[in-house]
């Protein structure tokens, strides 16, 4: 599939996104060990969600999906049953990083795969303090890679310092917590997304924190809620239209519903600093996950510095933000980012490669980037690398180029956005935005 853009000159209207696949995950998965129906709404569509739904069906869960809601029948911690196959995770490192530490502590054999990407990507990272719990894992090329094989069995608390900050490993050791002796706690070196810990204490399990460091204690059921979970929009999702209308004179976008959540605002914080001009409206703060309706209009935007703890806040977000810098007077520089290397592809190199061949000024760094604006984009035909963010980015310096953007392989954009096309086709007008088999 290809995905074809033109110039648009202004961006107008009223739209939401899909719900949250960050959230959307980790309902799925402890709602599943939960005592008690959960019913989720808004939930996020996506492949990456549609992976772990799939998965936790495999591992005897009834789950039913229709339209606007996905009712779960929690079948408590110890309800799950052995797979007659292997799991396969496909694209999605939230499934097999949350789904090991899940499936350490049960008891009974699996084995976790994915895509070419996924068993590419690092799982040593798990592997590492899900072996300090006493799990029995492995991994391909001696613990580096998926699949994993995973012998379920009795696991013990830990005290953990994660080696960097990443919401995957944090959850995976708090999810395998649920099942081990003793009390746990994780220690970050920045605070990544808390949306596990949120979620668990939803289902009431008894988790405290302070700072970067989060505590599990022992023997904590999980019970299922009353009233239905509804899924906030996803701010990576907004952002590709966060930029887009900042970037794009006269425009005015209002995206309905997002999720504020402090450790995912990264991307308001910084267009903020660069002189976008974003209201937040209507906030609700229901004490489990912040919403907001997002207003975006165009405004000149400034290069600044992007660096240290924001980094995990906003680490989805770069390539999109990169394209915001083309855009901004001056030098943007990006630090301390060498997790977008290991990404579903190494992003660094992606974006880069996409952009310059947009006429871009940028420079690829180890651990980040340096782009300096503003520049006249002109439009070319671009590789997603079949990585879904990519592909999204660069249909947005696509629609602010001059000429006609063509993104190959744009299907991978079903990963995390499967409604992205038709929403940009909403502010954009359906001239500008076409599709190709
Ligand atoms: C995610 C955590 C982040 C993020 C990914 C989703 C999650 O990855 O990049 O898209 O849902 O926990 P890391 O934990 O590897 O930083």
């Amino acid at each position: 599939m290809k995905l074809i853009l033109s110039k648009s000159a202004k961006v107008k209207g009223k739209i939401k996104v899909g719900g949250d696949k960050s959230i959307t995950h980790r309902a799925l998965i402890i709602g599943s060990i939960a005592d008690g129906i959960t019913i989720l709404k808004d939930y996020s569509k996506c492949e990456d969600c549609m992976t772990t739904l799939e998965i936790m069906k495999n591992l005897g869960v009834n789950i039913l999906k229709n339209k606007a809601t996905i009712r779960i029948e929690g079948k408590g911690l110890r309800g799950l049953k052995e797979p007659l196959d292997v799991l396969d995770c496909k694209n999605s490192g939230t499934s097999m990083r949350l789904l090991s530490g899940l499936l350490a502590g049960q008891n009974f054999f699996s084995i976790l795969t994915g895509d070419s990407s996924l068993n590419k990507r690092p799982m040593k990272r798990i592997i590492e303090p899900l072996s300090l719990m006493g799990a029995d894992i492995s991994g391909r090329d001696n613990n580096q890679f998926a699949p994993l094989a995973i012998k379920g069995r009795n696991l013990k608390a830990i005290n953990y310092t994660t080696p960097v900050a990443s919401a995957q490993i944090k959850s995976s050791i708090l999810l395998a917590s649920l099942y081990a002796e003793g009390n746990s706690s994780i220690t970050e070196p920045a605070k990544s997304r808390d949306h596990t810990e949120k979620m668990l204490s939803l289902f009431r399990a008894k988790i405290e924190s302070s700072g970067n460091r989060i505590f599990l204690k022992e023997k904590s059921k999980l019970i299922a809620k009353e009233e239905d979970i509804i899924i906030p929009g996803d701010i990576s999702s907004a952002a590709f239209f966060l930029v887009l209308a900042s970037v794009i004179k006269s425009s005015k976008v209002l995206i309905k519903n997002v999720g504020i959540n402090p450790t995912r605002t990264g991307i308001l914080d910084v267009l903020q600093k660069m002189g976008a001009d974003i209201t937040l409206k209507n906030k609700k703060d229901n004490n489990y996950e912040p919403i907001a309706d997002l207003l975006v209009k165009g405004k000149k935007l400034e290069g600044i510095e992007v660096s240290g703890d924001i980094i995990p806040k906003i680490i989805d977000e770069i390539p999109v933000l990169a394209v915001a810098a083309t855009q901004a007077e001056g030098i943007t520089r990006i630090k301390d980012a060498k997790e977008l290397r290991v990404k579903e592809t190494d992003r660094i190199y992606a974006i880069t490669t996409g952009l310059k061949k947009m006429g871009a000024k940028i420079e690829e760094k180890t651990d980040g980037l340096i782009i300096e604006g503003p520049t006249k984009l002109k439009g070319n035909t671009c590789e997603s690398f079949g990585d879904h963010r990519i592909g999204m980015a660069l249909a947005i310096a696509g629609i602010i180029a001059e000429g006609k953007t063509t993104i190959e392989k744009s299907e991978c954009i079903d990963i995390s956005f499967p409604e992205f096309t038709e929403t940009l086709r909403k502010i954009c007008g359906t001239d500008n935005v076409n599709e190709k088999n």
